[in-house]
């Protein structure tokens, strides 16, 4: 059995620190929250008890109040890992300077942690929409490179703003059958802030934009909510779109000013790869080995991030052949019990042997997951994991479980924190 590292390392100098080296260090900015009274049940534990009780510890942090501080709370992001999981799970098991592999990393919330923290980041997701919100959510920007940003957002929405006040001719860049979720008004402010957005020659920042852009499509359609298709009337006035597409922007530079303050100076940049996490030893560079994988793979037969992500896909002009033919347990493909359920072992399957290909001997693996949904029967998670992991080479070493409110059902969920070595 690998040897539990319980102690929490220490923090590196973060980039506040470093600028009054005379003077003692300010405190770091108290991460408070809220213990929020009814977010979860009782937590069960089991396994070892020193590496339980600190998934205990994480599962028991997110059930505080959410610490959406640093970039974590920019972009919604379907079954989006809570940060506080994130942020104890790497603290508590790695040490600065390792490698931490996130190989479902959606918008980042891992490697954020990993930068901050003082890791070495690395992401994988098939999702091209997830690869851009991660990208900007773990940028390292400087005062000077935040500036430029929000010189050219406001220079972006005061040039939309006119040219749509003016009744200029403008553009609109998706199909009729996508114009169909927004009002007319919205959709003409959305074509022009996309097409000014298309004139900014700087890229990192011409990227930002096109993310904080896709941050308003679910809100301003006619869609009630990212995981949802149904359609809802909503009353939004003139000009909303524009003001909020810079109000977005704005909180995104002072999130970016977090978590470069945060981060130690020495950070090094994460690293984000387009593929499938069934295939992570051919995406992975030679040789490369991951000290700690900390993921949360789909839950199984309950998002379609296909579908989930229509409205960004169509006006970033992203393609959604990946996801279409490789996503993993994607609620499309498990809607009917015959099949699916080894359909998902399957598929489960692969991404353990994959992770286990690339874990170093004394790493560990962590999966966030929660029970799957397989055409209306419930898979218990931690069973279907540990029957897996030993065909696999793995082996699970200790568990936490808590029974959280289900968006799809009445009943509650049980959601689980596994952690995994290799078995000798
Ligand atoms: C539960 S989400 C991860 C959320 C992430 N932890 C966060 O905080 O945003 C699961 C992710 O798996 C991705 N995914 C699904 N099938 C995949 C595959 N075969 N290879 C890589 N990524 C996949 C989806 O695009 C989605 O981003």
């Amino acid at each position: 059995m690998p040897e539990p590292r319980t102690t929490r390392p220490k923090k590196s100098a973060s980039r506040k620190s470093s600028k009054t080296p005379a003077e003692p260090a300010p405190p770091p900015p108290q991460r408070q929250r809220r213990s929020l009274t009814q977010r979860g049940g009782a937590i069960t534990v089991r396994g070892d008890q020193a590496l339980s009780a600190i998934l205990s510890k994480a599962l028991t942090a997110s059930s505080q109040e959410p610490l959406d501080d640093l970039t974590h709370g920019f972009h919604t992001y379907p079954a989006r890992m809570h940060p506080e999981i994130a942020s104890v799970l790497v603290a508590e098991l790695s040490q600065p300077g390792e490698s931490v592999l996130d190989p479902f990393v959606g918008s980042g919330t891992v490697l954020i942690e990993a930068l901050a923290q003082g890791r070495r980041g690395v992401g994988v997701d098939l999702n091209p929409l997830a690869l851009r919100i991660a990208h900007v959510r773990c940028q390292l920007r400087d005062r000077a490179a935040r500036s430029r940003f929000l010189r050219t957002l406001s220079a972006v929405a005061t040039a939309s703003e006119d040219s749509v006040r003016s009744r200029a001719v403008v553009k609109v860049p998706v199909e009729r059958s996508e114009r169909a979720f927004y009002d007319p008004h919205v959709l003409l402010e959305l074509s022009g802030l996309w097409g000014e957005i298309g004139h900014v020659t700087e890229p990192l920042d011409r990227n930002a934009l096109e993310v904080v852009f896709s941050s308003l499509l679910v809100k301003f359609s006619r869609q009630r909510g990212d995981t949802t298709e149904e359609l809802i009337d909503k009353r939004i006035r003139k000009g909303l779109v524009t003001e909020f597409f810079e109000r977005k922007g704005q909180e995104l530079a002072q999130r970016w000013e977090a978590l470069y303050e945060s981060a130690p100076r020495d950070a090094t940049a994460v690293k984000l790869v387009a593929g499938d996490a069934r295939r992570l030893a051919d995406l992975a560079p030679k040789g490369y080995s991951a000290d700690l994988v900390l993921t949360s793979p789909p839950y199984g037969g309950t998002y379609d991030y296909l579908s989930h992500h229509a409205r960004r896909y169509a006006w970033l002009s992203l393609n959604d052949e990946p996801l279409r033919t490789h996503e993993i347990g994607a609620r499309r493909n498990m809607s009917q019990v015959t099949g699916a359920l080894g359909r998902w072992d399957r598929e489960l399957s692969s991404a353990l042997l994959a992770m286990a290909s690339v874990l170093a001997k004394h790493g560990q693996v962590v999966l966030w997951m929660g029970d799957a949904d397989i055409g209306g029967t419930r898979v218990a998670a931690d069973e279907q994991v540990e029957r897996l992991a030993a065909k696999v080479g793995l082996r699970v070493l200790a568990a936490a479980a808590q029974a959280r409110p289900d968006f799809r059902r009445p009943e509650p969920r049980r959601e689980h924190l596994l952690l995994l070595g290799h078995s000798r």
